[in-house]
């Protein structure tokens, strides 16, 4: 069977005024309007603060907007957070949860993931759940067990799913993101990369079966124009998501061009 469409991502994390962002969403939406039929899902993750605008101006064009991050109650008292429908009210389609700037810069645990991507899942919106070992935990061959063990514990389990939509391929996006290879310039090999996703897949499919087979799960870490195409041929990379280079338009681009599903 067809491996699922190929999404490519790109997470402004904390860069980008409204000046610029502007001019990123633009150009990002005149290739996608441009380049033809697209082989390729594009979403952008704008800072919160210009996500309305960014989602406004995209709004005619095929490039999906979404959050880096949300609160997993649906409103209240938690002053300065923002919460899963706030993102969709503003136009967000997806929110990245888990990402290890989050998780190792902001301790931010499984379960707190785990309770923001049922969050997410509840206000109808795609969840891209992030996990990645350390470089202390790959040395130490601990990678397949960490990536087992952040699946495990970042996805709802099927009793807080109780009343809520159960993970689907529709609404559940994996991102293996090594926090070594992040904003580094380094990258696993492409056998690495192969053994992560492989295994990733082979814990989805022992939760849902082969509903699994369509879950995309994306590449995240030092992925570039140059190691794009190589990256995304590998089995079981349904995409990327790309920070440093997702804020250069024609860089981004070009990774999206490299992305034949
Ligand atoms: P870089 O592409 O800058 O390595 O960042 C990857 C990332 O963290 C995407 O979420």
């Amino acid at each position: 069977m067809a491996g699922p469409r190929k999404l490519i991502a790109g997470n402004w994390k904390m860069n980008i005024l409204a000046a610029e962002g502007q001019a990123l969403a633009g150009a990002v939406g005149n290739y996608a309007a441009s380049a033809g039929p697209l082989d390729c899902d594009l979403l952008v993750c704008p800072p919160a603060t210009i996500l309305h605008a960014v989602a406004e101006q995209l709004s005619d064009s095929p490039v999906a907007v979404g959050g880096q991050n949300c609160h997993a109650e649906p409103s209240g008292a938690f002053t300065g957070e923002i919460s899963a429908a706030m993102l969709a009210d503003v136009g967000a389609t997806a929110v990245i949860l888990g990402h290890s700037e989050r998780r190792h810069g902001l301790g931010e645990t499984d379960a707190m993931v785990q309770a923001k991507v049922s969050a997410v899942l509840n206000a109808n919106l795609i969840a891209i759940v992030c996990i990645g070992e350390t470089e202390a935990e790959r040395d130490a061959g601990q990678t397949l067990a960490v990536l087992r063990n952040q699946l495990d514990g970042s996805l709802p389990s099927a009793a807080s799913t109780e009343g809520m939509e159960e993970l689907t391929e529709v609404n559940t996006v994996v991102a293996y993101e090594p926090v070594w290879a992040i904003g580094t310039g380094r990258t696993p090999t492409e056998a690495e990369i192969a053994v992560a996703h492989n295994h990733i897949r082979a814990c989805l499919e022992k939760r849902i079966g082969s509903a699994a087979d369509q879950i995309r799960l994306l590449y995240g870490g030092s992925m570039k124009p140059d190691n794009a195409a190589s990256i995304l041929l590998i089995d079981n990379v349904d995409g990327g998501l790309i920070g440093g280079a997702s804020l250069n338009a024609d860089d981004f681009c070009a990774i999206a061009a490299a992305a034949v599903s």
